[in-house]
C-alpha cells in the first residue's frame, strides 16, 4: 500500500501563524506538524509516501525533509496543488503515484498517539472499497460525523450543527483505485471546497465502506485550540507509538 499526506491549503484559519509559512510545518511540542503523520504511515509499515503541498511555502517541505532519509525513507515524492479546492481536490493529485495500488491517506495536521498498522493490514486484506477510522470526540460538530443504524454507517454528515454519534471521521482514510473516479464527478460544497465526506458517502453508497474506531489520542492541529492540544498530548504522553 502506498501513502499519501495531504499538506496543502492557505491555512487562513490560522493568520498570522500561516502567514510566512504553511500550516503544516508550524511546531508541535518539538517538531514541524508534518513529522507526525510521515511518521505515523512509516509506523504502519508504509514506506512508498506521496506529499501533497502548494502554497508559497512548498520549498520549504523539501528543505526539511528532503529524501526523507531522517525517516529511514530511500526517497520521497512530492506533487504541488495550485490553489486550495478541499481535502478530496488535493487528493485527485495523487492519482499518478497511486498507479492502480491502494492508498492510505492521512490529513498534514493529523497527530496520533498509537500505530494504525492493523488497520492498514485489515484495508489490504478487504478486496475492495474503503475504511474510515472513528475516534469519539467531545466536539463532533467541527468534523465529518458518521450517522449509524446499528454496526453500520449510513452516511456520514459534514460538520452537522445536530450530530448524530459522538464519533469524528479521523482524517486517516484507506482507499482503493476507485477513489479517483468518484472525485472526478464530485461538486463543490457550500464552502466551496470538493468534500472527502461526499467521497466517502459514495463508498457507503456501494456498500463498501468498513470503519474502525482508534486506539489512543487522536487530534487534529488546524485550528488555535487543537494545536495547543496537540502540542500538549505529545508533550505529556508522546505520539506515534509503536504498538
Ligand atoms: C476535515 C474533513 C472532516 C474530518 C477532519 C479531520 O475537516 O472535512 O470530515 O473530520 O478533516 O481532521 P477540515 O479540516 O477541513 O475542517
Amino acid at each position: 500500500m502506498k501513502g499519501v499526506i495531504l499538506a496543502g491549503g492557505l491555512g487562513t484559519r490560522m493568520n498570522p501563524l500561516t502567514k510566512i509559512t504553511n500550516k503544516h510545518l508550524l511546531p508541535v511540542y518539538d517538531k514541524p506538524m508534518i513529522y507526525y503523520p510521515l511518521q505515523a504511515l512509516i509506523n504502519a509499515g508504509i514506506k512508498d509516501i506521496l506529499i501533497v503541498t502548494g502554497g508559497n511555502y512548498a520549498g520549504d517541505f523539501l528543505r526539511l525533509i528532503g529524501n526523507g532519509h531522517e525517516f529511514g525513507l530511500k526517497h520521497i515524492n512530492y506533487t504541488y496543488q495550485e490553489g486550495e479546492g478541499g481535502i478530496a481536490a488535493a487528493l485527485s493529485l495523487a492519482e499518478f503515484f497511486a498507479d492502480k495500488d491502494k492508498i492510505c491517506v492521512i490529513l498534514g495536521d493529523n497527530v496520533i498517539e498509537q500505530n494504525i498498522r492493523a488497520a492498514v493490514e485489515a484495508f489490504s486484506r478487504q478486496k475492495a472499497g474503503a475504511k474510515i477510522i472513528l475516534k469519539e470526540v467531545p466536539d463532533p460538530q467541527r468534523f465529518g460525523v458518521p450517522v449509524f443504524e446499528g454496526d453500520t454507517i449510513v452516511r456520514i454528515e459534514e460538520k452537522p450543527k445536530k450530530p448524530q454519534s459522538r464519533y469524528a471521521v479521523t482524517g486517516i482514510y484507506l482507499y482503493d483505485n476507485q477513489v479517483f473516479d468518484i472525485i472526478k464527478v464530485q461538486k463543490p460544497s457550500d464552502r466551496g471546497e470538493l468534500e472527502i465526506t461526499d467521497v466517502n458517502n459514495v463508498y457507503i453508497e456501494k456498500g463498501q465502506l468498513t470503519w474502525e474506531v482508534l486506539k489512543g489520542w487522536w487530534t487534529d492541529a488546524g485550528t488555535f485550540e487543537s494545536l495547543l492540544k496537540a502540542s500538549t498530548l505529545v508533550a505529556e504522553t508522546g505520539a506515534n507509538k509503536m504498538d
